[in-house]
């Protein structure tokens, strides 16, 4: 076992060589390009070990045999693609290739933008021995010296947002992934920081994704703050259009994220609705503790009598295990909201 992910960690070290070996070689001349539209800087390009694939489907493979490893092999680290009559191939085609860190700097998977036209516009590495989705955070092991600095994260939802966000100074970004935020993903974040400010992308789905983020991130007690990105636009589209400043600007006007969460359950819930997102919200809560510090906040922010709260969350308790932990995560986070680490 021990062998295997030693194997999957050189074939991915040796893939991100090819990758970007090839954003520097003719073939690469398209992904130098896209890079260029997109103004993402070389200390970028380098410091995130940006890659690219061109169009062949036997590229990877190739370099990888030549080196020792076995289509098998490759198949099994996600490198590589089986199809239904068995021929394997490279996964990354026609994509700049954005290299996925651990905290201790190894390369275990990869993601990539479409360069062209085509779908999917981004395609992660499939789980492996050495990656699991949902576990790992984009930009992590780069920003975490900012991170450790002022215990904050910036985290955003894609890629191109966490380079951008760095390319301007805010090098405690760090991206999700496409995915819901996780258990995991949070409980990783709360290991190196005290509030997480979510920098979601300024439409529907980004303000849905916040919400349920935020109430992820106060129930283990974390703080939460919540950017709002003009419509349409992600941390990356506003960093080009309306630079730092602007940025800065939005960053400082963040709302705390029970307010937020509060609001939008408000604006859109039924009176039935906002009770049963208080009542979640409560068990949830990582430490059973804090429900005397959120109740009344609960109340007062969802206009909601304060004993009609206490009375529902106590019948709940008869009918459910106590010790129930819906978020599922077993370590423990020692800082409390407000309080230093
Ligand atoms: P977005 O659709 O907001 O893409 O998805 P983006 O990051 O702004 O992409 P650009 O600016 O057009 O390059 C946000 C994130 O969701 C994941 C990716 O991680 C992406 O960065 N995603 C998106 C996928 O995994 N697959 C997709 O097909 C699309
Ligand atoms: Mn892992
Ligand atoms: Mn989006
Ligand atoms: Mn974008
Ligand atoms: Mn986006």
């Amino acid at each position: 076992k021990k062998q295997l992910k030693k194997t999957c960690l050189d074939m991915h070290a040796l893939a991100c060589d090819y990758f970007r070996g090839m954003l520097g070689s003719p073939a690469g001349k398209d992904a130098r390009e896209y890079l260029a539209r997109r103004t993402l800087a070389a200390e970028m390009v380098d410091g995130f070990s940006l890659g690219c694939s061109d169009e062949d489907w036997q590229g990877l493979q190739n370099f990888l045999q030549k080196k020792g490893f076995s289509p098998a092999q490759a198949v099994e680290a996600g490198l590589l693609s089986r199809n239904d009559a068995g021929r394997t191939y490279d996964r990354f085609r026609g994509r700049l290739i954005f290299p996925i860190h651990d905290l201790a700097g190894r390369i275990i998977a990869f993601g990539g933008r479409i360069i062209k036209d085509g779908e999917p516009k981004y395609l992660n590495s499939s789980d492996s021995p050495i990656y699991t989705k949902g576990e790992h955070l984009y930009g992590l092991y780069q920003a975490r010296p900012a991170i450790s600095k002022s215990r904050r994260v910036l985290l955003t939802e894609g890629y191109v947002d966490v380079l951008s966000l760095h390319q301007y100074g805010f090098r405690e970004a760090v991206g999700v992934l496409g995915t819901a935020l996780t258990a995991d993903q949070v409980k990783r974040l709360g290991s190196l920081c005290r509030e997480v400010v979510l920098v979601f992308d300024g439409d529907n789905a980004g303000r849905k994704a916040a919400l349920r983020s935020a109430e992820m991130i106060l129930a283990q007690g974390l703080t939460c703050r919540v950017v709002l990105l003009p419509e349409g636009q992600d941390a990356d589209d506003l960093l080009r259009q309306s630079g730092a400043e602007a940025f800065a600007k939005l960053l400082g006007q963040a709302g705390d994220g029970f307010t937020y969460c509060a609001e939008c359950v408000r604006a859109t819930g039924s009176a039935r609705e906002v009770m049963d997102f208080a009542r979640r919200f409560l068990r949830g809560l990582r430490d059973p503790a804090w429900k005397a510090f959120y109740l009344p906040k609960l109340a007062e922010n969802l206009a909601l009598a304060e004993s009609e709260l206490r009375q529902a969350i106590a019948s709940e308790r008869e009918e459910r295990p106590s010790g129930n932990n819906p978020v599922g995560v077993k370590t423990q986070v020692k800082n409390l909201p407000g309080l230093p680490i």
